[in-house]
């Protein structure tokens, strides 16, 4: 069973937390005691850089301490929590993959990210590049960081992809609970993203500096290694300009998204 359904929007969660509690906590809870009443006992699941909060040290390794600042990250901390006592229980034995900042499409522009409303960097950077947004903002640019802006860890979809086949393969060879982190392992603040992206599409795009959001962590970078080592994960995806190329493809070619495919 791989589980990636979610409410996501952290902004939400922090207006509607039960809202979250309700379809991600709980919809973990009857997940379970379906896959216990069916005899399912393998789980991996899409969990995030969330549970981490403000984290303790960067880069961020499995064992640093989880503290979500926000009931988005709370509830997939709950989720991973309830595995757990789910395997001890039952003997489900689960993966969580923490996921950092996903972005990018596949290579030819086919399948593509389509959220509604869109509150990730790079869609938003691409829709202001096609000028489907009059700007991007970057919010603040004053955090502790060599540039001032935010700086996250981007990793490409095929590669979370790769990941969840190795982790299916590693609960059928090794039958045993665990958590890997998935990033890229490399930083890229808002405004090299906004730089990088103005390369890939070849123009300037409007954009200017807003005030800060509450709850941003300066910088938030995964440490890998484990999931690197232990499900011999190897992402082909390290070069962020490659990134957003591939999601520019995907933008230009479908800017209203699956809209207009259906
Ligand atoms: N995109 C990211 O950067 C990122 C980072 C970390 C973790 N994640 C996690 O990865 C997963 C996928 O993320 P995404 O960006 O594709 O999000 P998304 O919101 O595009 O996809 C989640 C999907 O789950 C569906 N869903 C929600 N509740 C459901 C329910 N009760 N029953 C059936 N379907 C339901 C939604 O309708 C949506 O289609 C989520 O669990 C998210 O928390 C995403």
């Amino acid at each position: 069973m791989v589980h990636f359904a979610a409410f996501s929007l952290v902004g939400e969660s922090m207006t509607e937390p039960l809202k979250y509690f309700d379809n991600n906590t709980y919809g973990m809870m009857q997940l379970l005691e379906v896959m216990r009443d069916t005899g399912v006992n393998k789980l991996v699941f899409s969990s995030t850089a969330a549970v981490y909060g403000i984290p303790e040290e960067v880069p961020i390794k499995e064992t640093t301490p989880t503290k979500p600042i926000n009931p988005y990250g709370e509830s997939k901390l709950q989720m991973e929590q309830i595995m757990a006592w789910a395997d001890a229980a039952y003997g489900i034995k689960g993966v969580a993959l923490r996921y950092f900042n996903v972005a990018g499409a596949v290579e030819d522009g086919a399948i593509g990210e389509d959220h509604n409303p869109e509150t990730h960097l790079v869609p938003n950077v691409l829709f202001a590049a096609l000028g489907k947004k009059d700007k991007i903002t970057m919010f603040g640019n004053d955090y502790a960081t060599p540039d001032g802006f935010n700086v996250r860890d981007y990793v490409h979809p095929i590669d979370l992809a790769s990941a969840h086949v190795l982790a299916l393969e590693y609960l059928a060879r090794e039958g045993r609970s665990d958590v890997f982190n998935l990033g890229s392992s490399t930083g890229f603040s808002v405004k090299q993203i906004v730089d990088a992206a103005e390369k890939v599409v070849g123009r300037s795009i409007p954009q200017e500096v807003g005030p800060r959001r509450p709850g941003d962590p300066d910088t938030l970078i995964a440490d890998s290694t484990k999931a690197r080592s232990v499900l011999g994960w190897q992402p082909r995806y390290d070069d962020v300009e490659h990134i957003i190329a591939t999601a520019w493809k995907w933008t230009e070619a479908h800017p209203y998204g699956y809209g207009d495919d259906k």
